[in-house]
């Protein structure tokens, strides 16, 4: 049994659907946030998961941040720290911590649109196609060995929130497909990639929904 904590800043959609995957083999530990008002937290415990709060505001800087959020998520002895709309960034010495068990999810297609109001900026990009990626952290941000992206279109007519609502629904096929990899030791990762052993063509580590067909579009 794979022990997994998991990360959340607010209302922790990626967590829950994590947790509803109920992935063989994997027991979600603890559901920690930084900050009190996460509404993630009540579903976590309505389904008798552990939680707690660090909240950030209380310590005078990052490396004592790092540190309690270190020694609440060690309580529980985790195989695989999730990092789920967790919008703190962490320090070096924590990410080196859990290398290699310390995952997250990044609204937009990596290496495109590191940081913040992705969905803005790719709209404003004026991209055909955008999406999601799981990746292993490093300590650049939103960087690191990738395990699986989603793509969708950017429809004529999007604004950021049809689109953030596409690329959401996607997030939350991709990122308990990533755990459930990890939870089966499939994922090794070489270099600045993730390989997924007995990958198969219809789990693919990227995918592409079916679009709908909109008439006059194409060509
Ligand atoms: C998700 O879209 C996630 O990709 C994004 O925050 C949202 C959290 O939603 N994460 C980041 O932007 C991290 N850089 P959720 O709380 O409902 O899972």
């Amino acid at each position: 049994m794979k022990s997994i904590v998991i990360l959340i800043s607010g209302r922790g959609s990626n967590m829950e659907a994590i947790v509803r995957a109920a992935i063989p083999g994997a027991r979600i530990a603890a559901v920690i946030s930084n900050r009190p008002d996460a509404s993630g937290l009540a579903f976590a415990a309505a389904h008798g998961i552990a939680t707690s709060v660090v909240d950030h505001k209380a310590f005078a800087d990052r490396e004592a941040f790092d540190a309690a959020l270190a020694e609440a998520i060690d309580a529980h002895r985790p195989d695989l720290v999730v990092l789920a709309g967790f919008m703190r960034v962490l320090g070096d010495g924590f990410v080196r911590r859990y290398e290699g068990r310390l995952m997250n999810i990044h609204p937009s297609l990596l290496p495109a649109f590191p940081g913040l109001h992705t969905h803005r900026r790719a709209l404003r990009a004026g991209v055909r196609v955008h999406g999601a990626t799981v990746h292993f952290v490093t300590p650049a941000l939103d960087s690191g060995p990738m395990v699986i992206q989603a793509v969708v279109p950017v429809l004529p007519g999007d604004d950021e929130a049809a689109l953030a609502a596409r690329v959401l629904a996607q997030e939350h096929r991709i990122y308990p497909q990533a755990v459930r990899w990890f939870v089966e030791d499939r994922l090794t990762i070489a270099g600045e990639q993730v390989r997924v052993r007995d990958e198969a063509a219809s789990a693919a580590g990227w995918t592409v929904p079916a679009l709908d067909p909109s008439p006059g579009g194409g060509c």
